[in-house]
C-alpha cells in the first residue's frame, strides 16, 4: 500500500499533514462461527490492511475521505448526526462508542485507503474500525487497552452497521503478532499466541471474487439459529448459556424441540468447537496432515450443515483436494470471498496454476492469489 498517496491526498483537501496508522485485516485457521457461540478462534493478521492519515481539526465535526472510493463526507460527532454512506458509519460508530464509554473525541480531518480486499472474509470492516480506533485512542490519550479498541470496533458491527458478530476480527486487528496465530478462548476472552511457522507448508489464500455483504441477514439469522437452539438447551440445562457450554447429547435431547435447521447449525458449531481444540493439539506435535484433514472437515460442515458456502467456494474447495493440497475450507463469515488452504511448498506453484486455470474455465472470473504472511496488528506508521 503506497502510503505516500494518502499523505498527498491529505496535504491537498485539508493541508499540512496528520499522524498515519495502520490496522491489518486477519486469517483465521481454523474455528468458524464459533466466536459468537463462546468457543475458540485461531486468526492472525496479515500483511493486508487499513491506513489513515488523522490530525484534530479544532471543531465538533470530523472531515473524512476515502481515497479507494473517491468519496468525501462531513458529519458531527453527536447520535444525532450519523451520516448515510456505509463506509461513514463506520467511522462515525467508533466515535461514538467511545464516548459512550465516557470518552469523547473531537473534530478531526482523515484520509484513509487500504489494500484488504472488501468482502473478501479477510476483515475489511474490522481493519478501518481497529485502524480509528487505535488513531483516535492515541491522538486523543484516551487510555483504551487493545482489547477494548477492538470491544469498540464490534460494537460498532452491532450498533451502527447491523452485523451482530463475534470478536475474532477486530481482536486479530487489534493484537496480532507477527509470525503468531492467536488461540482466543470467546467465552472468558482469554487468550494465547501461538508460534506459527509450519515446516514445509504455506497458506494461501484463493479469491473467488464472489463478494460478500454480511449486513445482509445471513450472518444474524445464523447467530438467531444458534440461540435459539441455545434456549431449548438451557430449560434442561440451566448453565448452558452459549452453544460452547453445550454437547451433542445436550443437543440431541432437544432435537424435537427445534427447528431442523436451527439443529444443524449448532451440531456444526459444537463439533467445529471440538475440531479447533483437536487442531491445537495436532499442532503441538507439527503435525499438520491431521490439521488439514480437520479443515476439509470444517469446509464440509460449513457448506453442508451451516450452509455459507456457495458454487465458487465448494468448487475451489474440491479442486484443491484433488490437487492434493493438505487442508482447504472457505474462511471468515463465508458466502463469498476466500478459501484458505495449507500447502506443501513443492505443490503450491502447481496447484494456484490449476487452481486458477479451472476456476476462470467454469466461471470465467480470475481468482485472485494472496500468500499469507502473518504480521502486527494496529500500530502507528508515522
Ligand atoms: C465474520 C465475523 C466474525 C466471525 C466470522 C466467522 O468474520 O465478523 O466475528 O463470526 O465471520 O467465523
Amino acid at each position: 500500500m503506497d502510503v505516500k498517496k494518502i499523505r498527498e491526498k491529505f496535504a491537498e483537501l485539508y493541508g499540512g499533514a496528520g499522524a498515519v496508522y495502520t490496522s491489518p485485516g486477519r486469517v483465521n485457521l481454523i474455528g468458524e462461527h464459533t466466536d459468537y457461540n463462546g468457543g475458540f478462534v485461531l486468526p492472525g493478521a496479515i500483511d493486508k490492511a487499513m491506513y489513515c492519515e488523522i490530525k484534530p481539526n479544532g471543531t465538533g465535526r470530523v472531515r473524512a475521505y476515502a481515497l479507494d472510493l473517491g468519496e468525501s463526507a462531513e458529519f458531527g460527532l453527536e447520535e444525532a448526526d450519523k451520516p448515510a454512506q456505509q463506509w461513514t458509519c463506520y467511522i462515525f460508530g467508533v466515535c461514538r462508542e467511545m464516548a459512550k464509554r465516557g470518552k469523547p473525541v473531537q473534530g478531526f480531518d482523515t484520509v484513509f485507503a487500504g489494500d484488504v480486499p472488501l468482502g473478501a472474509g479477510m476483515s475489511s470492516s474490522a481493519a478501518l474500525e481497529s485502524c480509528f480506533g487505535f488513531a483516535l485512542n492515541d491522538i486523543y490519550g484516551l487510555g483504551f487497552e487493545r482489547f477494548e479498541i477492538a470491544l469498540i470496533g464490534q460494537a460498532t458491527e452491532h450498533n451502527y452497521v447491523g452485523v451482530m458478530c463475534g470478536i475474532m476480527d477486530q481482536f486479530a486487528s487489534c493484537l496480532g503478532k507477527e509470525e503468531h496465530l492467536m488461540r482466543l478462548d470467546c467465552r472468558s476472552l482469554e487468550f494465547e499466541y501461538v508460534p506459527f511457522n509450519p515446516e514445509g507448508y504455506r497458506l494461501v489464500l484463493l479469491n473467488t471474487m464472489v463478494t460478500h455483504n454480511l449486513a445482509g441477514g445471513e450472518y444474524n439469522q445464523r447467530r438467531a439459529s444458534c440461540e435459539q437452539v441455545v434456549a431449548a438447551i438451557a430449560m434442561r440445562h440451566p448453565q448452558v448459556r452459549l452453544l460452547r457450554d453445550a454437547n451433542l447429547h445436550m443437543l440431541e435431547e432437544v432435537r424435537a424441540e427445534v427447528d431442523a435447521t436451527d439443529y444443524m447449525r449448532a451440531e456444526f458449531v459444537i463439533e467445529e468447537i471440538q475440531r479447533l481444540l483437536d487442531a491445537c493439539t495436532a499442532m503441538e506435535r507439527d503435525d499438520y496432515e491431521t490439521v488439514g484433514r480437520l479443515m476439509y472437515e470444517t469446509h464440509a460442515g460449513l457448506s453442508k450443515k451451516y450452509a455459507v458456502s456457495c458454487p465458487e467456494l465448494d468448487f475451489l474447495n474440491d479442486v484443491a483436494r484433488e490437487s492434493g493440497v493438505t487442508g482447504s475450507r472457505v474462511m471468515g463469515g463465508g458466502f463469498g470471498g476466500c478459501t484458505i488452504n495449507l500447502v506443501r511448498d513443492e505443490l503450491h506453484d502447481a496447484f494456484v496454476a490449476r487452481a486458477t486455470a479451472a476456476y476462470k474455465a467454469k466461471f470465467g472470473i480470475d481468482a485472485k492469489v494472496y500468500d499469507v504472511v502473518i504480521r502486527d496488528g494496529a500500530r502507528k506508521l508515522a
